[in-house]
């Protein structure tokens, strides 16, 4: 492997209907960074899908399907690394090295486990209340400095730094006896923002766009077909108002500034110039132009994912690849790790 200074590292997970927030919010940066002097690793994270319990034939087919949209949407399969996680040990035997590092006061700060959880906490899978750990051992098996993510993702991200931060502390005598300088593992920088950071509902403003919305007409997703997003945007909730020529305007209007933010996102300018060209429109003319766009986009990564999700053989070709390439990087990692935690492993031929 050529030697980069960045490693950029980023997961979704298989467990169905992908949609524009995931495309504008993630897959779409990930193509981008591919543009960078960097290491790209875009992982489908299966282990993580299982906190909540999935069928066992559907999850091999999302396996697929979420590969097939990392290759249709243009993520480079020869230049990035594309894998499923379960096929590299090393993520959950760091996972299991971070448990003894991260404490139980910084997971019960984390938000998207109240969620998922719901009234019912004493019910959870453990692997549930886990997933900050496994994500965090995910990113830093490979010592990655970038992490391209949604803004739901914040919070984790940021516990992954504390973590590195505690390693490095915790075992600093022996990181050094290593000649590591700096520490061992980086302090990985999220990549969040732009206008589709965080997408919201077509139903309902104030609450974001997820794959598991009850309401189908509250997403669009990635294999929708163009009838089906035009008729969704159609009936996207809005206000009575016309569009404002101001950013400010926008404010306490969640439904208009969230599809004025997936028309900037799509058409890759700022919400600004979105209201230069669309203040004062009525929504009647609006969605009709944001309907044409999305189809525009989308159409043609919605088929590409249709003809790759067909051909199982070179989808999980890919995979095998990727997942070689990547072990190849995170094995000598959890050597050292090993090392440095005091652990006495097997020596390597
Ligand atoms: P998940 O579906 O939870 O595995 O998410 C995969 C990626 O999509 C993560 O980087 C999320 O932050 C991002 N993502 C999920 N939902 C949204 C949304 N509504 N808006 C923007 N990004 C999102
Ligand atoms: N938790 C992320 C999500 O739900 C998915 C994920 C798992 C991830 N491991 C990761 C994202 C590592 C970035 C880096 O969206």
């Amino acid at each position: 492997m050529a030697a980069f200074k960045e490693l950029v590292f980023s997961g979704v997970q298989p467990t169905g209907n992908l949609h524009l927030g995931n495309y504008l919010g993630a897959i779409r940066r990930f193509v981008e960074m591919q543009g960078r002097e960097a290491q790209c690793l875009y992982c489908v994270v299966d282990m993580h899908a299982i906190t909540l319990w999935q069928d066992p034939e559907a999850l091999r087919g999302q396996i697929r399907e979420v590969t097939a949209a990392f290759l249709a949407a243009g993520i480079d399969p020869k230049r990035s690394i594309v894998f499923n996680q379960s096929q590299v040990p090393q993520h959950a035997e760091l996972a299991w090295i971070f448990n003894c590092v991260a404490r139980l006061g910084w997971l019960n700060r984390m938000t998207q486990f109240k969620d998922k959880a719901g009234k019912d906490r004493e019910n959870a899978s453990i692997g549930l209340y886990d997933y900050p750990v496994l994500m965090a051992a995910d990113i830093l098996a490979y010592r990655a400095t970038h992490v391209p993510v949604g803004e739901d993702q914040k919070q984790h991200l940021e516990l992954t730094r504390d973590i590195a931060q505690k390693f490095n502390t915790d075992f600093a005598q022996s990181i050094a006896a290593r000649e590591y300088d700096d520490g061992f593992f980086p302090i990985t920088e999220p990549i969040i923002g732009g206008p589709a950071a965080r997408v919201m509902s077509l139903r309902d403003g104030t609450k974001k766009m997820s794959k598991s919305d009850p309401s189908d007409n509250s997403r669009i997703n990635l294999t929708d077909d163009a009838d089906t997003i035009a008729q969704k945007i159609r009936r996207a909730k809005t206000d009575p108002e016309p569009l404002p020529s101001e950013i400010a305007g926008l404010k306490e209007r969640p439904e208009a500034d969230n599809l004025v933010g997936l028309y900037a996102a799509l058409s890759d300018v700022s919400r600004e110039d979105v209201l230069r060209d669309f203040g004062g429109a009525q929504f009647s003319t609006f969605k009709p132009a944001l309907a044409d766009l999305a189809v525009s986009k989308l159409a043609p990564i919605a088929g590409e994912m249709r003809r790759l999700s067909s051909d199982t053989a070179y989808i999980e070709a890919v995979l095998a690849d990727g997942s070689e390439r990547a072990e190849a990087i995170a094995r000598p990692n959890l050597d050292i790790v090993k090392d440095i935690v005091g652990f006495v492993r097997r020596p390597r031929g």
